[in-house]
């Protein structure tokens, strides 16, 4: 395997602001828009992931961030067992090479880790993301909803969006 994966430092705020960007210039895959991906968004992102969730970057042989998932606890007890806002982004020149695969193998297992352990794996996926939707089934996910045009793109068409729940 000729990348890693390790815990997310605030010294890769640049590295995943850059990731996020690259993944962002092609359309139909993460929600926000380049632009969107400023650095407070990056820093807020991250405080959140390594005050009370799992941050996680994949590195190639060089050290360099290809790939990175986040994810939170929510913060109301009723809901502390589940883990959401969850975002995941590998660079485009490395997509399909099994790094989002194991990005999200290793949250599985920071995500039971976690003090309590968390329970339930969730996040929502637009619709028009075939090649993602086919990934999370495959790793476990379950459909268990659709949000009717919860997304708009810029020509005003919506999108759907499917909410994913993943029981560890
Ligand atoms: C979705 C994503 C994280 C998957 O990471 P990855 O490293 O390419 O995934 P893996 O190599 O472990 O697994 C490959 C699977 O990912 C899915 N996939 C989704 N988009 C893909 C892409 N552009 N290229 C290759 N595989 C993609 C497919 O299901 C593929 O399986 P297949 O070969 O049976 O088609 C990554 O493609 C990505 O960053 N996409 C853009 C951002 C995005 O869509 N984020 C999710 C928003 S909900």
């Amino acid at each position: 395997m000729s990348f890693s994966i390790r815990a997310t430092t605030f010294d890769d705020a640049a590295a995943v602001a850059a990731v996020h960007r690259a993944t962002a210039s092609i359309p139909g895959g993460i929600a926000r828009r380049p632009e969107e991906i400023t650095d407070a968004y990056i820093a807020r992102i991250l405080e959140a992931a390594l005050a009370d969730g799992v941050g996680l970057v994949a590195v190639d042989v060089g050290g360099a961030v290809i790939g990175e998932i986040h994810a939170v606890r929510i913060p109301v007890k009723l809901f502390s067992h589940v883990l959401s806002d969850l975002t995941v982004a590998v660079h485009p020149d490395w997509r399909g090479r099994g790094v989002g695969s194991a990005l999200f193998q290793a949250l599985f297992s920071a995500a039971r880790a976690m003090d309590p352990p968390i329970v339930r794996v969730e996040l929502n996926a637009g619709a028009g993301n075939a090649g993602a939707l086919r990934l999370y089934e495959r790793l476990g996910f379950r459909i268990e909803g659709r949000l009717e045009k919860r997304g708009r793109f810029p020509d005003g068409t919506f999108e759907d969006d499917i909410a994913m729940g993943l029981i560890l």
